[in-house]
């Protein structure tokens, strides 16, 4: 069948991977990691996994017996009983040395990933056969996993536990034992499970995709704001046979009116900001710096960074798209001449005054002003 064909791949190549595989079908790639060394363990998991803010759970399996223990976790010794899987979601936005495990993935642009998952499971242990709606990249680290993967269809959802969705099974069409370094992708809708041989962690680059309902939520906000707000109206109307007849001149002006507000700019500004959207909350300074001070220390060679997971977009100016910076859902604008100083910025390296060749302007450390008083940049002490 040369539908599974190439499932396996030696050698990972971003344009074959985008054309063949992404959102297409499921693939391994061995050793797309090389040398891969765990940027946390178990024990950083546990530490995130007792705060509040923070979404984990540990999953266990005892003698068939499911169950699910929410974050935050208070009694681990409760908790981690027979077979157990520790799962914390957002690792990104809490620790900075996991960045590495997401930008070899910078092929697919920062506004369609969600967030780094990672788990710790024991031996035997797996969250059981289930269907994510969101592509994902498995990232094996430390210990070994069989994943098994199937093809999409009609399964029947079963809930061993009120909060564990499973499926009750899938004939595989990839069934392969990973080790550190390793990926398996899985596109959204393909059944997955992974079984745990030796203690492992997995690091989970997760997706997202707006369907229609989020799209008409950033509609429905632009229209809260009161821009691209229009009322219907019909003046001139041609008479009609009979008052109880709709007519498809009457439904097209309807769905024409909301195609308009569709192309407003205010509708492109309303995507981005959902677009940009991290759910990242902002932690202001205590002490809120001033431009001055910015300046002063940036010229006298200080250097800032993004805080962990803060992902900013560029819009280029082109095409009815604005030129500006968007960092979770905020809309800085700048000129063109600024381009590379944004561009510095967005690209979420250390930043300081060696960065690019013109100095930088007033709109550029204002912003990295705002940035740093909303707790979005950080000073950097590498
Ligand atoms: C896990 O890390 O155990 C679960 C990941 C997944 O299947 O989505
Ligand atoms: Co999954």
């Amino acid at each position: 069948m040369t539908f599974m064909n190439n499932l396996y791949l030696e050698h990972f190549d971003r344009d074959t991977f985008l054309s063949e595989y992404w959102q297409q079908k499921p693939v391994v790639i061995k050793r797309f990691f090389p040398n891969f060394v765990d940027p946390v363990d178990e024990n950083d998991l546990a530490g995130l996994a007792q705060e509040a803010e923070v979404d984990s759970r540990i999953v266990s399996n005892t003698n068939g017996q499911w169950d699910v223990a929410q974050g935050p976790i208070e009694d681990f010794d409760q908790a981690c009983k027979g077979q157990w899987t520790l799962l914390v979601q957002g690792v990104d936005k809490y620790i900075h040395d996991v960045t590495p495990i997401m930008t070899p993935f910078n092929f697919i642009p920062h506004w369609r990933l969600d967030d780094l998952m990672v788990s710790y499971a024991t031996q035997g242990a797996g969250v059981g056969p289930h269907i994510d709606q969101y592509d994902v990249f498995l990232v094996q680290g430390k210990g070994k996993r069989r994943w098994r993967v199937g093809k999409p269809d009609n399964y029947a959802e079963i809930l061993p536990h009120p909060k564990l969705r499973q499926i009750e099974g899938f004939e595989p069409i990839i069934d392969v034992v990973v080790e550190p370094g390793d990926v398996v992708y899985v596109p959204p809708g393909w059944p997955h499970d992974g079984e745990t041989i030796a203690d492992s962690l997995t690091y989970s680059v997760g997706y997202r995709a707006p369907d229609n309902l989020q799209l008409a939520e950033s509609l429905a906000m632009m229209l809260d704001r009161g821009e691209a707000q229009h009322r219907y109206s019909d003046p001139k109307r041609a008479p009609q046979r009979a008052p109880y007849l709709v007519s498809q001149n009457d439904v097209t002006a309807l769905k024409l009116q909301l195609i308009n507000a569709i192309n407003s700019d205010g509708f492109t500004h309303a995507l981005l900001e959902a677009m940009s959207e991290q759910g990242i909350p902002e932690y202001p300074l205590d002490t809120e710096v001033t431009l001055q001070q910015v300046s002063n220390e940036f010229a006298a060679g200080i250097s800032f960074a993004p805080a962990p997971g803060v992902r900013a977009l560029i819009t280029e100016g082109k095409h009815g798209l604005p030129r500006a910076m968007f960092v979770n859902g905020t809309q800085f604008n700048f000129a063109k001449t600024d381009s590379e100083w944004f561009e510095a910025l967005a690209s979420g390296n250390v930043l300081n005054a060696t960065c690019c060749q013109d100095a930088p302007s007033f709109t550029f450390l204002e912003t990295l002003t705002t940035l740093l008083n909303n707790g979005y940049w950080e000073w950097y002490e590498g």
